[in-house]
């Protein structure tokens, strides 16, 4: 049996970095867009290949923490999957579990990475949005944790998943994709009672509560209701809040040397903060959701000082060893 399971994208992503051209662009979130001479050659300075998909970037987490980790994802039977499949093989996690189709190719993104560690992501999702229920050998799923983020066509898993997770008592970590979000949002919805941890963004706290977070209580108080265990809501560079249902633990981040590519950030928050829980039983104690906040904050960091979504991932004596993870301010208040 194993450890932990991740269940869902698998992608090959490759990095192009360069000194790109910026212009303002109102249309944009960022108000910033690439303006690249259409119809001509440009050089880049770097490139770098690596894998991501949120079920790719977890299980390296896991497995360099030293669980018996596996990958339930779905990539097609190219080039990219046979590289999709030798990573992670090199970093021990079992693929016994990734589904192969020859009805797509391997899912791909091309990343132009900035100078300034921004990127704009031009991605394929292929085999891996046509992940489904079939693709899964159920009995080999049952394990102590599940890490779930299901895009796509995946996203019909996700209350058949929990059914099974509930039967076979896996505690399951969700962090829930944007498409998901915005397809079945009232779906997910029923399923929040049956989850151990739910890890996401502001916007998509908001998103799913319905409420601003200019109301960042009201929001709590809501997703309290709704998920049975622990929820963190991530706020980029700014930190954390996490709730446990009576606390509420507030933490900013460790600060980077530099950002080189913020790729990953999210995942390797949410798949660290999962790594440090797993090790302690239920219930959880304070001591042991901030060590989870911890270890989440110093991953994360780590992660957006290399590029790709994976590199900076740690190991569990790096972290254990290294002092600059050692003192991390941790707020907490009764809610
Ligand atoms: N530039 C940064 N430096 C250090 N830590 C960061 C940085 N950006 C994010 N983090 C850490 O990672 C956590 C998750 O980041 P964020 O809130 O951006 O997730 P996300 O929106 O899910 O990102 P993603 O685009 O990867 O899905 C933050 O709460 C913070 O602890
Ligand atoms: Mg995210």
């Amino acid at each position: 049996m194993f450890d932990i399971v991740t269940i869902g994208s698998a992608t090959r992503d490759n990095f192009l970095k360069g000194d790109y051209p910026l212009v303002d662009d109102k249309n944009s979130p960022s108000g910033k867009a690439y303006a690249l001479p259409y119809g001509e050659k440009l050089s880049v300075d770097d490139v770098y290949f690596t894998i991501g998909g949120n079920a790719a970037n977890a299980a390296v987490t896991f497995a360099r923490h030293g669980y018996k980790t596996a990958c339930a994802a779905k990539i097609g039977k190219d080039l990219p999957a046979k590289e999709f499949l030798a990573r992670l093989k090199l970093e021990g996690v079992n693929t016994k579990l990734v589904s192969q189709t020859d009805e797509k190719p391997t899912a791909y993104s091309v990343l132009l990475l900035s100078e300034q560690g921004e990127r704009t992501i031009l991605g394929y999702h292929g085999a891996s949005d046509t992940f489904k229920l079939s693709d899964l050998r159920f009995t080999k799923l049952r394990s102590k944790w599940w890490y779930l983020s299901l895009a796509g066509e995946s996203d019909k898993m996700y209350l058949p998943l929990l059914d099974f997770a509930k039967e076979n008592k896996i505690s399951v970590a969700f962090n829930p994709s944007g498409h998901h979000i915005k397809h079945k949002k009232e779906e997910i919805l029923k399923g929040l009672d049956k989850l151990a941890l739910m890890v996401l963004n502001k916007s998509e706290a908001a998103e799913i509560t319905g409420i601003s977070f200019e109301n960042e209580k009201e929001v709590f108080k809501r997703m309290d209701e709704l998920v049975a265990g622990i929820v963190a809501v991530t706020d980029g560079p700014n930190g954390v809040t996490v709730s446990d249902g009576k606390n509420l633990y507030r933490a900013g981040i460790f600060k980077e040397k530099q950002v080189i590519d913020r790729t990953g950030a999210g995942d390797s928050f949410g798949s660290g903060f999962v790594a440090r829980l797993a090790l302690y039983s239920i219930p959880y104690t304070p001591d042991a959701i901030k060590d989870a906040i911890r270890f989440a904050s110093a991953n994360a960091t780590s992660v957006v000082e290399s590029v790709g979504a994976t590199e900076g991932v740690l190991r569990k004596e790096q972290f254990e060893k290294d002092p600059r993870w050692k003192n991390f301010e941790i707020k907490m208040e009764k809610l």
